[in-house]
């Protein structure tokens, strides 16, 4: 197959960001997808109607309203029953976030004691309202790369079973752990899994040389992770979805002594998932993964508008970085080739 057409897919999970990085690259967001989840980890969070209303008039003042964008709510433990629904009912907010404390970039407002927030949990519940999880634990005495396997053991599997009404997405998922705990969860629990969790390993980032432009949160995994994810992506299951936590950084903030967490991805995230599907000869259910299973487990509407792919002969050349001004974002570019192309339809 040379051609594919499919429905126009959604981001369940992107880092906008705020002033001349949102001028920079919401835009590029807006040109693939139809919809999409905003994380809500700026400096200042977004942890009240009120500044979700300036973050969501902030954003579309850059990129008109287009593109539709569900804003999310920094869940803090100060965090009250009337703030909440007050910002969930005035549609200031889609969903909560839950960033355990210094889990990742920004989250020095996140949670540190899970039992505090039980009562927002059983509103949100009642309400439903769904919640998104940064899934890891944050204990010093975990390994970096256990992290979100603990932070299902320990946290997740009691959230489940004393909340199994709440919609909850495990987000950016990493693991065949992940993998599996969210197929033997009831049908509230989905997860949303990024480009580069499913194009790299830990290998792609530390073989040959550290590269940094590949750290993220949580880290990149060994490759029988990788590969679960990958099967499990491909396979079209309803539960999982593409987020694509694009997020990005400076390019000094990134190549430094200690380098920020994030990677940008949006600019070739539908080339690099479409030549992932055809290398499985899964492209029948590449629609399934970008288009519709997200947007089903958050009840809303499909896009209309289809977008078309095309394979050539040719691997495309990537674009290094997004630049403006000052401002350099570096790309993510998979290690191995890309056949396909975007059109627009
Ligand atoms: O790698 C990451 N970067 N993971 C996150 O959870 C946050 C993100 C960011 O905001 O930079
Ligand atoms: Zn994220």
């Amino acid at each position: 197959m040379n051609e594919i057409n499919i429905i126009q897919p959604d981001d369940w999970h992107v880092h906008f960001r705020d002033n001349e990085i949102l001028k920079l690259i919401a835009p590029e967001t807006k040109k693939i997808f139809g919809k999409c989840i905003v994380m809500p980890n700026l400096v200042p969070p977004v942890v009240n109607s009120q500044k979700a209303k300036r973050y969501k008039k902030e954003i579309i003042d850059c990129i008109g309203d287009n593109l539709k964008i569900y804003l999310t709510l920094y869940l803090t433990e100060n965090l009250t029953k009337s703030e909440l629904l007050e910002a969930f009912f005035n549609n200031d907010i889609f969903a909560v976030k839950l960033y355990p404390l210094g889990a990742t970039t920004n989250s020095n407002f996140g949670i540190k004691n899970i039992k505090k927030i039980m009562p927002i949990l059983e509103l949100m519940s009642l309400n439903k309202i769904p919640l998104l999880i940064h899934g890891e634990d944050v204990d010093p005495d975990i390994d970096i790369f256990d992290r979100e396997k603990s932070f299902i053991d320990k946290y997740l599997t009691k959230i489940v079973k004393d909340f199994p009404e709440l919609k909850i997405t495990l987000e950016h998922i990493t693991t065949k752990e992940a993998v599996d705990f969210v197929l033997s969860s009831n049908n509230n629990i989905v997860a949303s899994i990024t480009p580069h969790h499913l194009a790299s390993d830990r290998n792609s980032m530390l073989v040959g040389g550290i590269k940094p432009h590949l750290y993220c949160l949580p880290i990149l995994k060994r490759r029988k992770h990788r590969d679960a994810l990958v099967k499990i992506a491909t396979s079209g299951n309803k539960k999982f979805f593409l987020g694509t936590d694009s997020a990005p950084h400076l390019k000094h903030d990134k190549e430094s002594e200690c380098g920020c967490a994030g990677v940008f991805n949006t600019k070739y995230c539908m080339q690099t998932l479409t030549q992932l599907f055809d290398d499985k000869n899964c492209l029948n259910n590449l629609e399934s993964f970008t288009s519709l299973n997200g947007t089903k487990h958050y009840q809303l509407p499909v896009n209309k508008k289809k977008i078309k792919l095309i394979k050539s002969d040719k691997p495309i050349k990537f674009n290094k970085f997004l630049k403006k001004n000052n401002i350099q974002i570096k790309n993510y570019i998979p290690d191995f080739q890309v056949f396909w192309s975007l059109k627009k339809n």
